[in-house]
């Protein structure tokens, strides 16, 4: 019998390798635009469901919410949304559709060797730093730490003789954020191009700061997002109970646990069961700690909405550096025009943007390190515009110009914070 045979052959070998894929098939992404206080607690209140994946949530003037509804919970949630007059309209009807356009333009690329500007994985991001290390003057590597399932947090070192201060960027601490690992190989790789062919800003900057870029933090998860479930988010470790991971951007040792993230393990948002609980979180803590008083800027990159956001996420109060700290992500936006395309990025507070989350990294970088141009950017789509239908299924052809753009934000930002 083939089903029991199955069956046995999953309890025997663990059913990570043999699972099938999630599917998504007429799996609806909605736009919401809340108008009145009763809409946003609504709203709140069917966040908390599994079955309401909200992807992203902006608050400020006008509410604007992107939430992924299965069919089912789609026949369920529309009756409500007309019922309180919540305008909605539908951005993607089959989101399994996007996916599989992304796998069709990923299946192009995947066997070319050069790896900048695709959705490379895991070991090919490896491969790429180790090749790097091995040929360049400018990189050498340093393992952060290692993931509950065993991968090495490879950090890529870009720096010069006279360097004197660091930076750090890290990508890929959510799961299903492709595009963000994309973008820190992207920018490893222009950093070091842009160098060696004697680019002036790229000179001077390498004369001065040292370039500590860890491309994917979360290497367990995104594996799985490529694997098994599109939408992963969390880490892959356990918890009591059936349901695994943690939300690393969730688990940090400041505020932890004092807002907009849950105690649920089954929750998307999860902070673990204590601070600092999580391997790739303790291993982010301790590389910075190792080199305490030497960091002037800490760099967490995301997907998505076109933001550059400052500290808090913990609270809408206002870090004492905020002027200057949003002054200078205006810099940074402006660097992203000048390469690229700036149009949707604001910047701003993220709790004030967005919504309340405790426990994030560049929460901890500015409120324990001491870091103070700690900022956390989400990059394309936006919430509206262009490719927003895509959401987290970005196209892989757009992820040279989120390189891009990116690479020209952060080193714009970065001349501006020079001495
Ligand atoms: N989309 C990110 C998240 O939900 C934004 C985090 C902003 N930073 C923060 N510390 N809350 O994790
Ligand atoms: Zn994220």
């Amino acid at each position: 019998n083939f089903k029991i045979a199955l069956c046995l052959a999953v309890f025997l070998f663990g059913s990570a390798a043999l699972a099938e894929k999630t599917r998504y098939d007429n799996y609806k992404l909605v736009h919401l635009t809340p108008k009145t206080p009763l809409h946003v607690q609504l709203v709140s209140e069917w966040e908390e469901k599994t079955e309401f994946d909200v992807w992203t949530r902006v608050k400020t003037t006008e509410e604007s919410v992107h939430v992924l509804l299965s069919p089912e919970a789609y026949v369920k949630y529309s009756v409500l949304f007309t019922l309180f007059k919540i305008p909605f309209e539908i951005l993607e009807n089959n989101m399994q559709k996007n996916f599989d356009e992304q796998e069709r333009s990923m299946a192009l690329s995947r066997n070319s060797r050069n790896i900048v500007g695709r959705y490379a994985r895991y070991t090919e991001i490896q491969s790429f730093i180790d090749n790097l290390a091995a040929t360049s003057p400018l990189v050498t590597s340093d393992i952060a730490g290692k993931t509950y399932e065993g991968r090495n947090l490879k950090v890529a070192i870009i720096k010069t003789a006279t360097s004197q201060r660091k930076v750090w960027i890290d990508c890929g601490i959510h799961a299903r954020e492709w595009v963000s690992p994309a973008t820190c190989v992207y920018f490893i790789d222009k950093l070091i191009n842009d160098y060696n062919s004697g680019n002036a800003l790229a000179r001077e900057l390498l004369g001065y700061f040292e370039f500590h870029v860890l491309p994917i933090v979360n290497p367990d998860g995104y594996e799985f997002s490529h694997t098994n479930t599109r939408m992963w988010r969390k880490n892959r470790r356990p918890n009591s109970g059936s349901c695994v991971g943690t939300d690393l951007n969730r688990n940090f040792g400041f505020k932890w646990l004092t807002g907009g993230s849950s105690t649920d393990p089954c929750s998307d948002t999860y902070a673990g069961p204590s601070a600092d609980s999580e391997l790739e979180t303790k291993a982010i803590e301790n590389y910075i700690n190792k080199y305490k008083g030497q960091w002037d800027s800490y760099l967490t990159i995301h997907s998505y909405g076109k933001w550059w956001f400052t500290p808090y996420g913990y609270s809408t109060t206002l870090p004492a550096d905020y002027t200057d700290l949003n002054a200078k992500a205006q810099i940074g936006i402006s660097g992203i025009r000048a390469y690229g395309d700036a149009t949707g990025w604001t910047s701003g507070s993220s709790s004030r943007i967005l919504y309340i989350a405790s426990g994030g990294s560049e929460d901890w970088t500015y409120g324990v390190a001491g870091i103070k141009y700690s900022y956390c950017l989400e990059l394309r789509p936006g919430q509206s515009g262009t490719d927003a239908f895509y959401g987290f299924s970005l196209p892989e052809d757009r992820a040279p110009k989120a390189g891009l753009e990116t690479y020209g934000g952060i080193v714009t930002f970065l001349k501006a914070i020079k001495p």
